[in-house]
């Protein structure tokens, strides 16, 4: 079951130039912003209610966001929904045989557990499902 939208990211180029607009003149506050190195982005994570954007700045060119930065432009990068039972949110997707880029959950921050759904089965949206611990 899907409980509700967990974060709503964006890829940027420069992570201080897009504060100026989402925090500096929207106002919404910064939780935390860290290195994740697993993934080669910088992020930082900005609360709204129950959900949270998160910006996304690539770190290292080879990167699969630097690609995305690269060939779409700053912008919208994925959707995150949230789940109570990934494995059977995966299963669920394989029966209807949309294409995923994570087959199995991967390990994230908090042990929190996610997998990526690949755009070409959701029309044109990367999907990322998460699983809090
Ligand atoms: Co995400």
């Amino acid at each position: 079951m899907i409980t509700k939208i967990n974060h709503i990211a964006i890829v940027a180029p420069d992570l201080d130039e897009a504060m100026g607009f989402w925090v500096e003149a929207l106002g919404l506050p910064v939780s935390r912003v860290e290195d994740v190195p697993a993934e080669a982005v910088k992020v930082a994570f900005l609360p709204i209610g129950e959900s949270n954007l998160e910006i996304l700045q690539p770190t290292d060119e080879s990167s699969g966001v630097a690609r995305y930065l690269e060939k779409r432009g700053p912008g919208m990068h994925h959707i995150c929904l949230e789940v109570d039972d990934i494995e059977a949110a995966l299963a669920q997707l394989k029966a209807a045989n949309v294409p995923l880029i994570n087959d199995e959950p991967q390990s994230g921050h908090h042990n929190t557990r996610y997998a990526f759904i690949h755009p070409k089965g959701t029309g044109g949206v990367l999907v990322e499902l998460y699983e809090v611990a």
